[in-house]
Order: structure tokens, then C-alpha cells, then sequence
């Protein structure tokens, strides 16, 4: 027999940034949701992910009253440091954005405090389920139907559905492939991403050029620091000795004038491929893609996660306007509203990794235009100013 369907406002599709901010958002706005999620707690909040928040996030954390640990341990830098040709350059967000910061707050630590502010405010979240399918999504009122970690099976009737599922959960692909265009770029190169029990060997973030590839420097705590540099995308981590990561990233990271990195025990390392990704339109019937499961962007522009989050601002504010007044114009203008800036994202994070990484297949003519481009960008101010807004984040409509 069909299990009887439960009933929820708004039934949410993944406990990642996009679908927790989202469940916060709405419950401000009195609006009831379910988020039902394929891991456990404890894996969403291990998972190693990103680390940089867009000042807005921040404001908007705080905002909601989730901001508390945040301020108590997160890094904030008035800016970054470029490096190429061996030397350092200071681009200071600060005073080229008013005042706008740059905060390292891992994405982790994120997760954990919204889910733990979340189910403090008795918001519903359903860990480990299976077999989730979206139905009806053409009606008025969409169902999902999943099992729970127990095995019982449940219907949940929405108003609507947000699909915050990630890039490979099944939202998007509920989407008639008909109905949806799909841009994509695949990067020649991945990064390669440790954690290491070492003290900061900068005071900010240093994001570097170097002919044999591009490195980033970031941090976690006063006691552990992020690393990453460019890899082959299907390379094996097994390739990777403690030893041979460290020889590759002194000699990208170094510079002429002795600044040297300080090593640590490593205890935490992997690859990851790179691609940008937009899928266009964000929205059918009553389903709205939020976050990853509607683009992808290449890590270097630090934008993914705020992303996600600038998806779900919009998308409760066009639910709110449903639910208090019975406007529908919001949420049927959901995806280009998002689409103006996500692009802009898109071109920013590609501008990024093209200018930072060493891409054997560019000609030595596209590699020099490379090298212009940054030293445009640390020599004009004009130039270091766009740099810096998109960095911090652009506004949201
Ligand atoms: P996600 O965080 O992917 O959350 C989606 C959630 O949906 C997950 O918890 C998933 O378990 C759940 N889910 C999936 N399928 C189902 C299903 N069938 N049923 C129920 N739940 C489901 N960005 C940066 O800016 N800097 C970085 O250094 C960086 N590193 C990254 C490293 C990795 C390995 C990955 C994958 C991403 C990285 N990103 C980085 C991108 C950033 O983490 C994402 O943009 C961000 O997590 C997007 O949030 P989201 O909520 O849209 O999706
Ligand atoms: C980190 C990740 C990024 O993608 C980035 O651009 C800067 C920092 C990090 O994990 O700390």
C-alpha cells in the first residue's frame, strides 16, 4: 500500500550551503520546509570543501543571528597576495572595495552551524535517505519520494521543490532535457588540496603563477593550514608523496626576496577536476535548482559556496512574496534574476584560473597575455578595483 503523504510548504533537496541557508531563510519568513539529505550529520560536517565567504555572506550570517562562532574564529584579511616572475604583490580589497574583507571560514564550519542552529529551531532534517525521485512537478503539488535510513518509504507533498542537491544529485535531471540548455567547460588541470598541522606562513591568502603550474596558499587555524597546487585532474593522489608536495610547493610558492613556506605533518590530502557549468533555465514547474545543482565554477575565483548562497536569497525572497501577498512574478523571474549574476561569477572564475594556471594546450602567445593580465591587474588600480569587487562579491539584485 502507498504510504500516506506527508506535507510541507517547501520541500528541500540537499543539507549543502544552498539548502541549509534556504531552510533558515524561510523559517525567518514563517515558512515551513523539509530538507531531506543523502549522507549523515557527521559526513556533511567533515567534508573538506571551501573556505572563503564573500563579505555579504557574512553580513547575512550575522544577520541571522548564525554568525556568533564565526567572528570568534574565522581569519579576516583586508586582502590577497598575487605572485608571479619570483615576486609578491598586495592587492588590498579593503581600500580598493570601502571596506569589504575577505573572511577564511571553512565551509565545514559553516555547515555546522546551520544545521546545529537549524535543529535547535526545530526545522526538520531527514539525514541518510534513499531513493529520491521528484514527481509532479508540472501539478500544484509536486511530491518527492524517498526512503528514509530506516528503509520506510514517505511521500512528501510540497508547494514547491528546491532542488540544492549538488552537481550530480537527481533535481536537474528532472528537468526535461528539452527544457534546458546546458553550458560547460572542461579544464586541462585539477587541484590538488591538503591540509597540514603547520603555523600560518603568511598573514593572507597568496595565490601564485608559476611555470610549473599555479599554487594557492590559505588557512584553517593558527595550527592548520590549506594548500593547493595545479595537478593533472586524472592524476593519482598515490603519485603524491608528503615529500613531492612539498618540493612543488616551495618552488611555486617562494619568492626572490627570501619569503620562504613553513612545513607541517599532512594529514588530509586529494584531487579534484575543475569545470564550469550553467544550466539555463534554473527553474520548471515547481522546481527551482539552487547552487551546485545549477552551476559549477572552477575554484580559483573562491565563489562557489556564495554562489549557492546568493541562489537561496533570491529564491526566499520570491517565496515570501508567494506566501504574504500571492505574487507569483518573483518566482517566475527566480532564474534570469540569478542568471545575470552567475554569469558574471562564470566569467570571473574563469578569468581567474586562466590567468593563474599553466594550461599546456594555450600557445606561448596566450600564456604571455597571461602574464600581461596580471601584471595589468597588480600595476593598474582600475584594473586591481574589478579584481577586487568581484572578489568580495558583486551585489545581489
Ligand atoms: P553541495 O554542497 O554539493 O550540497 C548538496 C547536498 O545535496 C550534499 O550534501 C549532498 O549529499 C546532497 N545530495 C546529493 N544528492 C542527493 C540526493 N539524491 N538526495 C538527497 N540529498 C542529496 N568552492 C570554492 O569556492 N572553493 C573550494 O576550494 C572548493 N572546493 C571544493 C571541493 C570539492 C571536492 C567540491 C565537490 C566542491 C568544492 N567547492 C569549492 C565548491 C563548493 O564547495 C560548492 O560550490 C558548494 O558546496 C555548493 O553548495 P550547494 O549547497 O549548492 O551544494
Ligand atoms: C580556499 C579555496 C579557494 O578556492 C580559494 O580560492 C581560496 C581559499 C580554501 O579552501 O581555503
Amino acid at each position: 500500500m502507498a504510504p500516506t503523504p506527508r506535507r510541507t510548504q517547501v520541500g528541500i533537496i540537499g543539507a549543502g550551503p544552498a539548502g541549509l541557508f534556504l531552510a533558515h531563510l524561510l523559517h525567518r519568513q514563517g515558512i515551513e520546509s523539509v530538507i531531506i539529505e543523502s549522507r549523515g550529520r557527521a559526513e556533511i560536517e567533515g567534508t573538506i570543501r571551501a573556505g572563503v565567504l564573500e563579505q555579504w555572506t557574512v553580513d547575512l550570517m550575522n544577520g541571522m543571528g548564525l554568525g556568533a562562532r564565526m567572528m570568534r574564529e574565522a581569519h579576516f584579511h583586508s586582502g590577497i597576495t598575487l605572485r608571479f616572475n619570483g615576486e609578491s604583490h598586495h592587492i588590498d580589497m579593503e581600500e580598493l572595495t570601502g571596506g569589504k574583507r575577505v573572511t577564511v571560514y571553512a565551509q565545514h564550519e559553516v555547515i555546522r552551524d546551520l544545521v546545529a542552529a537549524r535543529l535547535e529551531d526545530g526545522g526538520k532534517i531527514r539525514f541518510g535517505v534513499r531513493d529520491v525521485r521528484l514527481l509532479d512537478l508540472d501539478g500544484d503539488t509536486p511530491l518527492i519520494a524517498y526512503r528514509t535510513a530506516e528503509g520506510e518509504e514517505v511521500l512528501l507533498r510540497c508547494d514547491y521543490v528546491a532542488g540544492c542537491d549538488g552537481f550530480h544529485g537527481p533535481s536537474r535531471q528532472a528537468i526535461p532535457a528539452s527544457a534546458r540548455t546546458e553550458y560547460q567547460k572542461i579544464y586541462p588541470f585539477g587541484w590538488l588540496g591538503i591540509l597540514t598541522e603547520a603555523p600560518p606562513s603568511h598573514p593572507e591568502l597568496i595565490y601564485a603563477r608559476h611555470d610549473r603550474g599555479f599554487a594557492l596558499l590559505s588557512t584553517r587555524s593558527p595550527e592548520i593550514q590549506r594548500l593547493y597546487i595545479q595537478c593533472d585532474p586524472q592524476d593519482d593522489i598515490a603519485n603524491w608523496s608528503d615529500d613531492r608536495i612539498w618540493a612543488e610547493l616551495h618552488t611555486r610558492l617562494e619568492t626572490r626576496d627570501g619569503w620562504r613556506l613553513t612545513e607541517g605533518p599532512v594529514f588530509q590530502k586529494g584531487i579534484i577536476a575543475m569545470r564550469s557549468f550553467v544550466c539555463d533555465p534554473m527553474q520548471h514547474g515547481r522546481l527551482f535548482l539552487a547552487g551546485d545543482a545549477a552551476h559549477i565554477v572552477p575554484p580559483t575565483g573562491a565563489k562557489g559556496l556564495n554562489l549557492a548562497v546568493a541562489d537561496v536569497l533570491v529564491l526566499s525572497r520570491a517565496l515570501a512574496a508567494f506566501y504574504r501577498e500571492g505574487r507569483r512574478d518573483l518566482l517566475a523571474g527566480y532564474s534570469a534574476t540569478c542568471l545575470r549574476r552567475i554569469w558574471k561569477a562564470e566569467r570571473f572564475s574563469w578569468y581567474m584560473t586562466t590567468m593563474l594556471h599553466r594550461n599546456e594546450q594555450e600557445t606561448p602567445f596566450e600564456q604571455r597575455i597571461r602574464l600581461a593580465d596580471l601584471d595589468y591587474v597588480v600595476h593598474s588600480r582600475a584594473a586591481a578595483t574589478a579584481l577586487a569587487e568581484n572578489y568580495v562579491g558583486l551585489p545581489i539584485e
